[in-house]
């Protein structure tokens, strides 16, 4: 990882993951006021994916961390439980609200494939590692990762959008697809370039 970008990962992963947070201090009617239909629909997986997501993009940043994965390995396994097990309440419970999602039904279906392609890179990665294949378990956590990432993509995009008048549904149309293609896009095409040309 370059400099630039470790900064833009560990930054953005961080600051995203907290700010997600503001509902657990703040009334969802002031913190979020676009989430309070799930309340209806799908209170515990609401509360479950918006506390659990977060906690997964915190943690994605010190997993990749490789200096704290050598001194620690130890700190590295319990780390990587709990963020494997947020992705797996997360994503479930992403899933559960999705019949109460008040975007078309491209963008449901594009937040549904994530989900569950967040849920099987992870399991492949926990998978690869159990049967000791570290070189698989990074490359099937990487892209977990990416995916995690999504969260900050989706912010990065919407951003723009909203300010040329569109509204937060609308934007879903591409945010629901593009925040994790060109994650995994982004990782496939460095981790080919990086076979191809050893440094
Ligand atoms: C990667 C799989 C994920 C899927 C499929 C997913 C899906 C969704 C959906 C459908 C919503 C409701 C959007 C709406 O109707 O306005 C939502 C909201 C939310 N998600 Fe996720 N999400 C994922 C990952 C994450 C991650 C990694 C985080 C970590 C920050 C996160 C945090 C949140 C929060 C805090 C909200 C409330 C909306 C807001 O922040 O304004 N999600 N998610």
């Amino acid at each position: 990882m370059t400099r630039p970008f470790a900064w833009f990962f560990w930054s953005l992963s961080l600051i995203i993951a907290l700010a997600s947070w503001r509902f657990l201090v703040l009334p969802m009617a002031e913190a979020m006021p676009h989430m309070l239909h799930y309340l209806d629909s799908a209170p515990v997986g609401t509360w479950v994916h918006m506390t659990a997501g977060p906690l997964a993009l915190g943690l994605a940043p010190f997993q990749l961390w490789q200096g704290l994965r050598r001194k620690r390995p130890a700190l590295h396994r319990w780390t990587g439980r709990v963020y494997a097990l947020a992705i797996v309440a997360s994503g479930v419970a992403s899933l559960a609200m999705l019949p109460g999602f008040q975007g078309s039904g491209f963008a449901q279906a594009g937040f549904g494939v994530l989900a569950l392609a967040w849920i099987g890179t992870t399991a492949l990665g926990i998978v690869r590692a159990r049967a000791g294949d570290l070189v698989a378990h990074r490359r099937w956590m990487l892209r977990s990762v990416a995916l995690t990432f999504a969260a900050v993509t989706l912010r990065l995009i919407m951003g723009p959008l909203v300010a040329m008048g569109w509204t937060v549904t609308e934007t879903y149309d591409v945010t629901a697809w593009g925040s994790w293609l060109i994650n995994l896009a982004i990782l496939e095409y460095w981790q080919r370039r990086r076979v191809v040309l050893p440094a």
